[in-house]
């Protein structure tokens, strides 16, 4: 029997403690043009009527991808616990919501026109063996579509919440950091090109969007310590991350109040050849 390899143990663990962490804090993200970073996603398959979701977690693109009448749903998450919230959504009712790994995806070939990922990929190690299985599950013509994190833009609480957490986890103990998640290759058009061109994906398509999470104080810390770097910190640790983090932007709020705070993500699409 397979063993659980560390990393994914690591995100089941987490995921069992916080299931919606990441729809919690970028639901309300907006792109320049007001959309969400799930919407865009899911405008980026408009036109297919079979979508896949890998690592679809709480559930939230597939139900936007549900408004479409018609369309067939599925999705595939290490976590039991984000699943369980997924399948409590009244318009999943008929998707299907598999537990299981990306790379050994529970599904039969040719069965979809486009694989969706929001935040998951980049997490995902034997990449190759994830995009052998997109475009196995992926009809002719198919379509992969992914949002990654691209980091932060620069001079916001995003930038200095990094700079912060770096520090606090150089002076952390090894037993408190997380295990080396995925494959940094998903992170760049080249490394990605490298990772689907043999699997049979053309060029990836390959734009860098920034998403404004600016909000009240609170908000803003809500949103940046929702990183998995924060799980294994102790609580004295995390508070003193978040007084160093509120010392840190009180000067930078706006007149109304809002701290400003950029997330940048980069979207890939590449279809199959
Ligand atoms: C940052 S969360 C994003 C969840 C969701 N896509 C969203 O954006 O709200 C990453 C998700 O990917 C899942 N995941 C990571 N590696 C995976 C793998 N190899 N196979 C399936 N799911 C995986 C995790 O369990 C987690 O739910």
């Amino acid at each position: 029997m397979r063993t659980t390899a560390p990393q994914e143990a690591f995100l089941q663990a987490f995921h069992a403690e916080y299931p919606a962490v990441t729809a919690e804090a970028f639901s309300r993200g907006q792109a320049p043009d007001g959309r969400s970073s799930y919407e865009i996603l899911c405008d980026r398959v408009a036109g297919s009527m079979r979508v896949l979701d890998l690592g679809c977690g709480d559930g939230l693109l597939l139900e936007l991808l549900a408004r479409r009448p018609g369309r067939q749903l599925a999705g595939v998450d290490l976590s039991s616990h984000s699943l369980a919230l997924a399948r409590r959504r009244p318009a999943l009712s008929e998707a299907k919501l598999e537990e299981g790994r990306a790379q050994e995806l529970p599904f039969a070939d040719d069965s979809f026109d486009a694989c969706v990922s929001h935040m998951a990929l980049m997490l995902m190690s034997e990449i190759e063996q994830v995009a052998a299985e997109a475009a196995r599950v992926l009809s002719p013509g198919g379509a992969l579509a992914c949002v990654v994190g691209g980091g932060a833009v620069g001079g916001e609480a995003y930038e200095r919440f990094l700079t912060l957490l770096r520090r606090t986890i150089e002076e952390t103990p090894s037993s408190q950091r997380i295990p080396a998640l995925g494959d940094k290759r998903t992170r760049s058009r080249e490394g990605l090109d490298e990772v689907l061109g043999p699997a049979g994906f053309a060029a990836v398509d390959w734009e860098t969007v920034p998403i404004d999470l600016s909000g009240p104080v609170e908000q803003v810390w809500a949103a940046v310590s929702s990183l998995y770097d924060l799980g294994p910190l102790d609580g004295a640790t995390v508070k003193r991350l978040r007084k160093a983090f509120f010392a840190e932007v009180r000067g930078m709020a706006m007149p109304d109040g809002y701290v400003p705070c950029v997330f940048r993500i980069r979207l890939a699409t590449a279809r199959l050849r």
